[in-house]
Order: structure tokens, then C-alpha cells, then sequence
């Protein structure tokens, strides 16, 4: 099975669908991410704060997989926006995964309040141009935060990785992203704990196509355009989470999917103006 791909405004490409790879960790986490290779994922979503770097790189290489095969992407901490700072993130990253290139980076969390991300963007961009990194973007910026970055270095982000699932569809930000060409991925993609399963337009849709609920949200990410990184330690939901390119939702399917998102819809107190993390 071969998951289809998009372009990315850099002219690299993405799998249409990743693995999320937190809070997995140790032998346990090696394995799952293992797996998760061998169901055929062909990008593994980390970050410095996920203390599994080294974790990803060591899946990679049990896989047997070439390298060039296999997108890793990691994400730079809070604590480390200040130029100098996260570019020795990246270098770090790169030890610890021990590999000699990512595929993708991005500034995990803006921390507005500390007022740095613009430099860690030009720190990416820095990255990028030596070849350290193939693709550089960010997760949780908000169009001013996006717009910001884009002004002071005039280089867009590649992806701006957001809470995205049923309950919060992120319909303004997926409008932005289609205005700049970036790509949108969405984590928590099924929702986690919240995860809609019971809701009746996932459950009609799981009987008309002959799928399970969690198949019927992540094919509903797809159709959106963003790309769900569903994170599964079980071997059987991994397989099952990428086999979504086998049917396809109804436009009326999808709207009534994305008509359960609410204002406040989010998973925890995750706006990323006053959320912060380090
Ligand atoms: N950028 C950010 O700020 C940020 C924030 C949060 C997350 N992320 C990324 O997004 C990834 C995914 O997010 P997430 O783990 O929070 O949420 P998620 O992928 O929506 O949900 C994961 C949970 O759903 C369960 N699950 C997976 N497949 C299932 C299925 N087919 N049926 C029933 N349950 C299923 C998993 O349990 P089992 O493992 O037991 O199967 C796990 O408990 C993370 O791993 C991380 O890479 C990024």
C-alpha cells in the first residue's frame, strides 16, 4: 500500500497521511514506531519534548528502510527560540536521531509572550540553507504569528502543524493556509479522548463506506487537505489508521463531519495567544 503524497511549497513532498509518535518511548516506543514503519507510514512526527528522538532514528534503522524513504520531522522547544539556541536544537537533534539530515522541522509552540519565534524562524531558515533540513515549518501559529515570520525573512512556512479534529475543524486556519500555500497537519487528528466515535454523522459514515469511525475521521482529515498523524501503539490501529485511500466520503459526508466542530471544541485550554510550553 502506497500513501499518496503532496507537494509542499518548497518543492519537497509529504505523505497525505503521518504516525504521531508521543508520548511513545523506550523499547516499547522503538517497537510501536517500528511497526508503524512496517504498515507502511512513511513520516514519523517528533519533538525535542517528546524525549524520543533517539527513539525514531533507532525505528528507522530496525526497519531496514532506506533512509530517503523515510520523512523524519522534529519540532524545536519553547526554551530554545533564541538564534544560537535552536540552531544547537536542530544539531542536537540530528545527533541524537543520528542522522545527517531532517526532513522537517518546525517551531513547536510561537510562546508569544516570549517574543523569540521570529528568530528560531530565521534559525530554521539558517538550517536549511547548510542542509541540515530539507523543509522547515511550525505548529500551533496563528495568522498574525504566520505573517509575522513571512514579513520579517520573506520565506513561508512549509507547514504549520495545529489541534485539528471533528470537534475543532479549524475552518479559518485552513482558509489562511490555502491563501499562503502551506501545508496544514493536523495532531490529535482523531481527537484523543474525545475522539467522536458515537457521533451520528461518523457512525452513518462508518456503515455506508464499511470502515470503523476512526477510518471515517481520518479520511474526513484527508479530504480536508491536512495531514492527520494519528498516533496508535497497537499494530492493528496502525494498519487500519493508514487504510483510508480506499474510499471516499461525499461532500455532504464531510460537511457534516466538520458541522460538529465547536468554539470550544478544543481538547485542553491549547490557544496558542495564551498557551505556552517550554
Ligand atoms: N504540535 C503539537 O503541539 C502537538 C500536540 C499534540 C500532539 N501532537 C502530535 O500529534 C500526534 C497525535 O496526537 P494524539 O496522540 O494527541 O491524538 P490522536 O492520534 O488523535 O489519538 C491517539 C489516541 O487514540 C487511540 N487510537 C488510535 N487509533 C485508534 C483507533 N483506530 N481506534 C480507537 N482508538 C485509537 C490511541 O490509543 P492506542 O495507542 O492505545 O492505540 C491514543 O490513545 C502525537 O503523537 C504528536 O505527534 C502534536
Amino acid at each position: 500500500m502506497t500513501t499518496p503524497r503532496h507537494e509542499l511549497n518548497d518543492g519537497t513532498s509529504i505523505p497525505a497521511i503521518g504516525f504521531g509518535t508521543y508520548p511513545l518511548r523506550g523499547d516499547d516506543g522503538i517497537a510501536a514506531m517500528t511497526s508503524a514503519l512496517e504498515a507502511g507510514y512513511r513520516l514519523l512526527d517528533s519533538a525535542v519534548n517528546y524525549e524520543n528522538e533517539a527513539e525514531v532514528g533507532e525505528a528507522l534503522r530496525r526497519s531496514g528502510l532506506p533512509r530517503e524513504e523515510v520523512m523524519l520531522a522534529t519540532k524545536i522547544p519553547g526554551r530554545d527560540h533564541a538564534k544560537d539556541k535552536a540552531i544547537a536544537s536542530v544539531e542536537n537533534s540530528l545527533t541524537t536521531m543520528a542522522v545527517d539530515y531532517l526532513d522537517l522541522v518546525l517551531i513547536h509552540w510561537p510562546n508569544p509572550s516570549v517574543g523569540l519565534y521570529r528568530q528560531a524562524w530565521e534559525a530554521l531558515v539558517d538550517v536549511r540553507e547548510r542542509g541540515l533540513v530539507r523543509s522547515i515549518g511550525v505548529s500551533n501559529f496563528t495568522a498574525a504569528h504566520l505573517q509575522d515570520i513571512i514579513d520579517a525573512t520573506g520565506v513561508t512556512p512549509a507547514v504549520n502543524q495545529l489541534e485539528l479534529h471533528p470537534l475543532f475543524p479549524q475552518e479559518q486556519m485552513r482558509a489562511v493556509h490555502e491563501r499562503l500555500g502551506i501545508r496544514t497537519e493536523s495532531w490529535s487528528p482523531l481527537g484523543k479522548a474525545s475522539a467522536p466515535y458515537e457521533e451520528e454523522p461518523i457512525t452513518r459514515a462508518a456503515q455506508a463506506h464499511d470502515v470503523t469511525p476512526a477510518q471515517v475521521i481520518l479520511r474526513w482529515q484527508v479530504q480536508l487537505g491536512s495531514v492527520p498523524l494519528p498516533k496508535s501503539a497497537t499494530p492493528e490501529r496502525q494498519r487500519s489508521n493508514l487504510d483510508v485511500f480506499g474510499f471516499e466520503l461525499s461532500d455532504a459526508e464531510v460537511e457534516a463531519i466538520t458541522a460538529l466542530g465547536r468554539p470550544d471544541g478544543r481538547l485542553f485550554d491549547g490557544d496558542p495567544d495564551t498557551h505556552e510550553e517550554m
